[in-house]
């Protein structure tokens, strides 16, 4: 796996069960993934030698992140490696101006958009479409990195300019109006086979995804299986081998609209590692391997995951110490730790909470009680704060 970020992590840990060996192309020995697999290869994922050293070998070579230069890989298809998902479909996980092209001529639905050369192409956008902007940086975002929601118009050109001249291909798109965001995971593999998850409700701030839904709440029969069709849909039209993460948004008008996609697993998909038959990290092996693929069914009515993001100011008090009080209060806490220092906002673990069998995820009431001890379990294991104002010695 190319990358030794946590995802990498996490898919070493389903090899070990599919009694694999995970090898991992990492920058540094205490990557998250570096620091758990027993073969790992130091170097950058934009070093041809690099690469080749870590495919050598290897059955297939897949991705904990998209940044792999497609040239590179088309090197290495060309060296006879099996490159899962390949370049040809990658591109799209790749390139936000290649990704809503395609997805434009596949006649999936996408937010209103425009490459920009200069800022007239700003103002001409703006003029056709008349909504608030959102200018983005069409390679090498994550995490809302690379995306500027505009105040005006003006600020929209601005930031355009501010990104070509570093150098950066730009586009333009609508703000779009939404009701909420969603995610369509799915996993395809070479033989052909596709597998769903349920769609579920991602909850994102600044840009940065905090928490997870499974299944999403309140969703419409016919978005529900529009979203899922079109999930395998472009799984097959593009070619994905793997996991592929639809990133959508359901407009106030209730429509669907594609934001992004993602060829492995994804943040959206954190919840399946406790609350479905078949993890996604799992999955994606299966898929990448051509072995028939697992179940998908959720194991619960709600399941939420909810981010660990590091603290603005480090709790004096260990994680170890943390993690001990969290398991006393929260028994059922399901904890993922990525192994990474703490710094202000940085992903560094998650927390799963299955739901009762008795619940309902149409029903507001519990889904807001699942959710809020998810959002409490995260919030302590980051800043060690209750967010109830529970105190153990009060509870004895
Ligand atoms: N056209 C848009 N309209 C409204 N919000 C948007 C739009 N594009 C992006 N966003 C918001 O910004 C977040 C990050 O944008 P995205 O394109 O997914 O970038 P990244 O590659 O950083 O994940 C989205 O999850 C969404 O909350
Ligand atoms: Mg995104």
């Amino acid at each position: 796996m190319i990358g030794g970020g946590q995802l990498a992590r996490m898919t070493h840990q389903a090899a070990i069960a599919l009694g694999q060996t995970l090898r991992v192309l990492a920058v540094s020995a205490d990557d998250p993934a570096a620091q758990v697999s027993p073969d790992v290869v130091i170097g950058a994922h934009t070093d041809l030698d690099a690469l080749r050293r870590a495919a050598d070998g290897a059955d297939v070579l897949t991705f904990d992140h998209e940044h792999v230069p497609t040239e590179l890989l088309e090197k290495l298809l060309a060296d006879g490696v099996n490159v899962a998902p390949p370049p040809s479909a990658l591109i799209h996980a790749q390139d936000k101006l290649v990704m809503r092209r395609r997805l434009e001529a596949l006649d999936a639905p996408v937010p209103r958009f425009a490459a920009v050369a200069g800022p007239a192409d700003v103002d001409a956008f703006a003029a056709r479409v008349g909504a608030p902007l959102v200018v983005k940086t069409a390679r090498g975002g994550y995490d809302g990195r690379g995306v500027t929601l505009a105040r005006d118009v003006a600020d929209a050109r601005d930031a355009a300019e501010r990104h070509l001249a570093a150098g950066a291909a730009v586009l333009v798109e609508e703000k779009v109006e939404m009701r909420r965001e969603l995610a369509a995971l799915v996993a395809r593999s070479p033989f052909g086979q596709g597998a769903a998850w349920p769609v579920v409700q991602t909850v994102q701030r600044d840009g940065i995804c905090v928490e997870a839904i499974a299944p999403a709440p309140n969703l419409d029969d016919d978005l529900k299986s529009a979203a899922t069709q079109l999930g395998l849909r472009l799984a097959e039209e593009l070619g994905v081998v793997g996991v592929l993460a639809v990133e959508l948004f359901e407009t106030v008008d209730g429509r669907l609209l594609v934001n992004e996609l993602a060829m492995r697993p994804h943040n959206s998909g954190h919840w399946t590692m406790d609350g479905a038959r078949t993890s996604q990290f799992e999955q994606h092996l299966r898929a990448v391997l051509d072995y028939p693929l697992g179940d998908t069914a959720p194991i619960a009515p709600v399941i939420v995951m909810a981010n660990v993001l590091g603290a603005q100011q480090i709790p004096q008090i260990s994680m170890d110490e943390r993690l001990h009080h969290l398991f006393a209060r929260m028994p059922d806490a399901k904890v993922h730790l990525y192994g990474k220092s703490e710094r202000p906002g940085r992903k560094i673990g998650h927390v799963n909470i299955i739901g009762e069998a008795t619940g309902s995820v149409d029903d507001d009431a519990y889904v807001v009680e699942v959710r809020e001890r998810a959002s409490r379990a995260a919030h302590w294991l980051s800043h060690a704060e209750w967010t109830d104002g529970w105190d153990p010695h009060d509870a004895h």
